[in-house]
């Protein structure tokens, strides 16, 4: 069995629930758009701000989307993975992406850091968006960094805007009394909910028509399984969507019954 049978079986134009998607083409979901809309005000006002949510609930998807929102000739994006930040530090990643050659010391690259920002500002006219993802596992010193940085441009005329992203952890984490100075600058917090049942329903529906097939090829109660078994989060409503055509196609059924999706259940539940 191989991905272009099952791409012929069911006519797709190609396989859906494949995560490369376009920013226009996302699925409108509420918490989508609540987490878009928040970003967008984030970055409008230069301020802190945390988006939190489980594991494949969106938050990378919602912040690459209100980036390729922003006008590029007027943004400049530095997205920080954390493994990135754990090879070189915060401040070494900023000031190579804003095109310097990091200084040794601590101090001299701070400034650096800080000049390069505001350079970026008051001599391309460019608002700065820094985000920072998986950041429940950045360490003390890491978060520290971010205190630092925030406190040395904040303050400042410099607009800068910084977006944590990381999972539920990262709100109990940073109310620590350690890093309660970063905590109290932090101006937006949001916490991405899954999605509803019926949002669930419409996700599937969306990839699905996005490869071609608007008509109904999942069944009613297919799809609640699906929303059950993935806790509405879209990554894992994508993996159990296409494990149950797999099923379907198995099953040389034309459509994606209860069965199907109880079988790419079952055998999700093993890996
Ligand atoms: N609004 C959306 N529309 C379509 N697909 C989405 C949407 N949000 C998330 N996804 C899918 O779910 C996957 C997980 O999202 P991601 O942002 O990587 O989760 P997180 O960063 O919270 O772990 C993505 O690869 C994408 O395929
Ligand atoms: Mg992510």
């Amino acid at each position: 069995m191989s991905i272009e049978q099952i791409r012929f079986h069911f006519g797709f134009s190609k396989m859906p629930f494949g995560k490369d998607l376009a920013p226009s083409t996302l699925h409108r979901h509420h918490g989508h758009q609540e987490a878009l809309a928040r970003i967008s005000f984030l970055v409008a006002e230069q301020a802190i701000g945390v988006l939190t949510g489980e594991v494949g609930s969106g938050k990378t998807v919602a912040a690459r989307a209100a980036m390729a929102q922003l006008e590029p000739s007027r943004h400049s994006v530095i997205y920080l993975s954390n493994p990135a930040i754990g090879a070189r530090g915060i401040y070494a990643e900023i000031v190579a992406r804003l095109g310097g050659e990091p200084r040794f010391f601590k101090s001299a690259l701070i400034a650096q850091a800080g000049d390069l920002l505001a350079k970026e500002v008051a001599e391309r006219g460019r608002r700065v968006v820094v985000i920072v993802d998986e950041s429940h596992l950045l360490d003390a010193g890491q978060l520290e960094e971010l205190r630092l940085l925030t406190n040395a441009e904040m303050d400042s005329a410099s607009p800068f805007a910084l977006l944590l992203l990381g999972q539920p952890s990262l709100r109990a984490r940073l109310r620590l009394g350690s890093f309660a100075a970063l905590d109290q600058r932090v101006t937006l917090r949001y916490a991405l909910p899954p999605m509803s049942a019926k949002e669930t329903s419409s996700y599937v529906s969306h990839h699905l028509a996005l490869c071609g097939r608007s008509d109904t090829l999942f069944s009613d109660d297919a799809l609640s399984s699906i929303h059950q078994a993935g806790r509405g989060l879209p990554r894992a409503v994508n993996n159990l969507a296409r494990q149950a055509l797999v099923a379907a196609y198995a099953n040389r059924s034309a459509i994606v019954d209860e069965k199907a999706a109880r079988q790419a259940i079952t055998e999700m539940d093993a890996e």
